[in-house]
């Protein structure tokens, strides 16, 4: 294989996708591939700029529709420098997060509906899609729990479990109609469990490919 790899990681605050970027990086080496971790909203210079007014503005109201075009912002500059060059180079990209998040967190959560951001999404990345998408589903109430025990919440972890609960309802229909590109992860089983479930979804998908 001498084609990039394209992996993004999705899921609601506290479902745990940070916490295993190391495992998988772990797991894809074995595959001898050279691999670049990165995330959105950031990954640039710009990139980190426009995720710091995201995630923390005081005192500044963000609107719903000026926030997804900030995402979508963000995710031009990443595509442009970091995404798409190391694709080329035959890269393997592990992005935590992407625009499955836009659907979730902006689409549903603020409320903007899905037809906006799968506009915004074909403008800003015409036909490109991750080629597998590792869901960490856990219950809101879960991971809201969890991400609770993070001090200084930011703008989103501020948000009530209704917000989180559309998110992830989300994520799941996404996951209902692309099964083939995103792969649902328990993520409320213990540790070990988890990464065996991610284990098993990279065995399988390097069998297909
Ligand atoms: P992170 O803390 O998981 O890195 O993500 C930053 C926050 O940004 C997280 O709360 C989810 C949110 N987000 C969106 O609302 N829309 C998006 O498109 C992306 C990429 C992230």
């Amino acid at each position: 294989m001498d084609q990039g790899l394209f992996i993004t990681l999705e899921g609601i605050e506290g479902a745990g996708k940070s916490s295993n970027i190391e495992y998988i990086k772990e797991l894809l080496q074995h595959h001898g591939r050279e691999i670049v971790v990165t995330r959105e909203p950031g990954g640039t210079e710009l990139g980190e700029r426009i995720r710091a007014l995201l995630l923390d503005t005081p005192g500044v109201e963000i609107p719903a529709d000026t926030e997804t075009l900030l995402m979508f912002a963000a995710r031009a500059d990443h595509l442009e420098r970091v995404v798409r060059p190391a694709l080329a180079q035959g890269k393997v990209v592990i992005c935590d997060r992407f625009t499955d998040a836009t659907y979730a967190y902006q689409g549903a959560g603020r409320g903007v509906g899905r037809e906006r951001v799968a506009e915004l999404e074909n403008w800003v990345q015409e036909d490109f899609r991750p080629q597998l998408t590792l869901l960490f589903d856990v219950a809101a109430n879960v991971g809201l729990r969890r991400a609770g025990n993070r001090s200084n919440p930011d703008r989103f972890e501020r948000e009530d479990q209704q917000f989180f609960d559309a998110a992830r309802q989300a994520y799941l229909n996404i996951a209902a109609q692309e099964p083939r590109r995103v792969k649902v992860i328990n993520a409320d089983a213990d540790p070990d469990e988890v990464r065996k479930q991610i284990a098993e979804i990279f065995q399988a998908f390097f069998k297909d490919s």
